[in-house]
């Protein structure tokens, strides 16, 4: 998703951008009359604990199955929830299609890591049922690592076929999104609940996960539902006293 940042110029007066709202996804920087937003996207990794007690649902939704041959059918819905985040919501109409689209594909295809197809859940409000999903939940493989290193979520090579059944990684939820009419009334929470009894089943003990530090309803839903900050920065340093006690 960060491949689909883009440099943001805006004809400014001086005043206009001392009281210009700032983003914390972009470094802004005053050229000759013009705004220039570099991104800046600041992604935090974080995990939670698959013992813990997932929130109970407390809308009437209906949680159901998603097999990877029927996620396609959620793009629209990915679009229209992702579509007021960063960076899709400062690119124009067509750019934000095309990336939203590309960005729905390349974690259907596995390379974001492999589907945890059996942690993929779909929901509908059994209410209104035929206005479709209101809300969906893709769950990944990510190296083991990505509990320990910082940025460790992408696999080096290609893992294993028969990875998820092996258990050689940690779940990652890669996305969970929510119709913008539907939020705030625990159809994530729902997902959620439905992801961690997947996974328990699937005897994993830990799902990870990444929110972006400008997207607060992502951190706060993150937050409420357990998630620990993963070290980031912390482990860097570590690391690098690490090599340089060992002479590297
Ligand atoms: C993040 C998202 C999935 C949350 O889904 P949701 O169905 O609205 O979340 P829930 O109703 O289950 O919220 C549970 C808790 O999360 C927190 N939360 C969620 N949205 C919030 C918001 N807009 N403001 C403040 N807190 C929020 C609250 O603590 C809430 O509990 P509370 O209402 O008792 O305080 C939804 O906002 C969404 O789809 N956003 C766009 C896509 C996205 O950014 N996904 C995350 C990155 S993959």
């Amino acid at each position: 998703m960060t491949e689909h940042f883009r440099v943001v110029e805006l004809p400014l007066t001086v005043d206009e951008f001392r009281r210009l709202p700032r983003n914390p996804a972009y470094k802004y920087e005053y050229f000759g009359g013009r705004c220039v937003l570099t991104p800046r996207p600041k992604l935090f990794g974080c995990a939670r604990d698959l013992s813990a007690v997932a929130a109970e649902p407390w809308e009437p939704v209906e949680v159901r199955h998603l097999p990877a041959a029927d996620a396609p059918g959620l793009a629209d819905l990915f679009a229209a929830a992702l579509g007021r985040t960063q960076p899709f919501e400062s690119l124009d109409d067509a750019a934000a299609d095309a990336a939203l689209a590309a960005t729905y594909r390349k974690t259907l295809s596995g390379e974001d890591g492999p589907l945890i197809e059996a942690a993929c859940f779909r929901a509908v409000d059994p209410r209104e049922a035929s206005r479709g999903d209101v809300g969906g939940v893709l769950v990944t493989l990510a190296p083991p690592e990505v509990l320990t290193e910082p940025f460790a979520g992408v696999w080096k090579g290609p893992p294993p076929a028969d990875a998820v059944e092996r258990r050689l990684g940690v779940p990652h939820l890669t996305w969970v999104f929510v119709h913008p009419w539907e939020v705030r009334r625990g159809v994530g929470s729902a997902l959620l609940a439905a992801v961690v009894e997947a996974l328990r089943g699937l005897g994993f003990s830990d799902l990870a996960s990444t929110f972006a530090l400008d997207n607060g309803p992502s951190a706060l839903w993150h937050w409420r539902h357990g998630f620990r900050l993963l070290p980031q920065m912390s482990a860097l340093h570590r690391r690098w006293e690490a090599r340089r006690a060992a002479g590297g």
